[in-house]
């Protein structure tokens, strides 16, 4: 058998397709907020995704910026090592590396694109800096590689909830975002009133599905406005009223609180994303990020595209969440039309000062 000439690449995991010999293989590092992660993708096939929690926040309810940069000092070189053991791949076959330069928080970005860029120089090999939304936009690449614009995308994750009109890879419009609140913020806090364990989305989840989301009204703020504006902390206000007004609550009762605040804050993603959709003529949608896990959410959500005859994705459960994947994927993207970080990029914390967006 002769083997064509092609560029050095990994094997992949056992009957995994065989890429076509352009694909780029690329190392993505994602240290925006509180998981450290790499993963490892040749053109739109995931190879490796490794993401280590950081349990040192859990006690405090919430993600400690420092504590967070310190911990990925932590994490990040054995999660390098394990992404390129899953793999199969060494540096030889790496042809490219991609990281989250925001946005995010300052300090925990700085620690992936600092390690970015020394193993870039250390490898040689080319380096990128990747918005962190565009890696949740093209996440559903690892459940279907063929997803591309035009399209109607939800990020809804603990630090954003926003929906964007993708009408080409590089190309994002912001139809709309949260007021205040972000969704999965909305989950954690819900949960810490019921007292959950952190973090309280999955626990909110599980509590919901015991319950009965007709049981307590809870509001939809803004869900009758026109527009894709979205508010989620009067929610959380009314439920810790009904906490302080009706004390010793029953297990069921609690299930059943719990369902009601999953139902109210899926009708406001679904209704505002199907909107957003029929406002841009988008013929599918994408919904990612961590929120993107909720039970509830999902059936709503293929129920309501399916009424609609709107094609839907999500991502794989793993590539839900903040992860290294799906940075690589988007990184190996612009790396494959010629896109480089030069010697001068740095981290961006805001996702406003980042250029993502063209004017709707
Ligand atoms: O994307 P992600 O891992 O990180 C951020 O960028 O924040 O999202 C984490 C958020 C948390 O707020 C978490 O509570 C929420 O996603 N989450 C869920 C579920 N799983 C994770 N929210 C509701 N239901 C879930 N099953
Ligand atoms: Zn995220």
């Amino acid at each position: 058998m002769t083997r064509a000439p092609g560029p050095p690449t990994a094997p992949g995991p056992p009957g995994a397709p065989r890429a076509a010999r352009t694909s780029l293989t690329v190392l993505g590092i994602e240290t925006s907020c509180d998981d450290t992660a790499v993963g490892v993708v040749r053109g739109r096939q995931v190879l490796s995704n490794v993401t280590s929690a950081q349990p040192v926040h859990w006690e405090y309810g919430g993600v400690v910026p420092e504590l967070a940069s310190r911990a990925h000092l932590e994490l990040l070189l054995p999660a390098l090592d394990a992404a390129l053991a899953q793999a199969r791949a060494d540096w030889a076959a790496v042809d490219g590396i991609a990281v989250t330069r925001g946005p995010g928080l300052v300090g925990s970005l700085i620690v992936g694109v600092s390690t970015a860029r020394a193993l870039a120089l250390a490898h040689g090999k080319d380096w990128l800096g990747v918005n962190h939304l565009e890696g949740h936009v093209w996440s559903v690449w690892g459940t279907d590689p063929g997803w591309a614009a035009p399209c109607v995308c939800l990020v809804a994750s603990g630090g954003h909830t926003e929906l964007l009109h993708v009408l080409g890879f590089g190309r994002y419009r912001l139809l709309g975002s949260t007021r205040d609140d972000a969704a999965g913020e909305a989950f954690d806090k819900a949960a810490q009133l019921l007292d959950l364990p952190y973090p309280g989305g999955p626990e909110v989840d599980r509590l919901a599905r015991q319950g009965d989301p007709r049981a307590v009204n809870l509001p939809r703020a803004l869900l009758r406005e026109p527009g894709f504006e979205m508010s989620f902390s009067g929610l959380k206000t009314a439920l810790r009223l009904f906490l302080e007004r009706n004390p010793g609550l029953s297990a069921q009762g609690r299930a059943d609180l719990a369902a009601s605040f999953e139902a109210a804050v899926v009708d406001v993603l679904t209704a505002k994303t199907l909107a957003a959709a029929a406002h841009a003529g988008a013929p599918r949608i994408a919904v990612t990020g961590g929120v993107s896990l909720n039970t509830g959410l999902r059936e709503a959500f293929a129920r309501r595209a399916a009424a609609q005859g709107l094609q839907l994705a999500f991502p794989p459960p793993a590539l839900c969440g903040d992860n290294g994947a799906m940075i690589a994927l988007a990184g190996a993207e612009r790396l494959a039309a010629g896109e480089r970080s030069g010697d001068a990029t740095s981290v961006e914390p805001s996702l406003d000062e980042m250029g993502f967006f063209e004017p709707v």
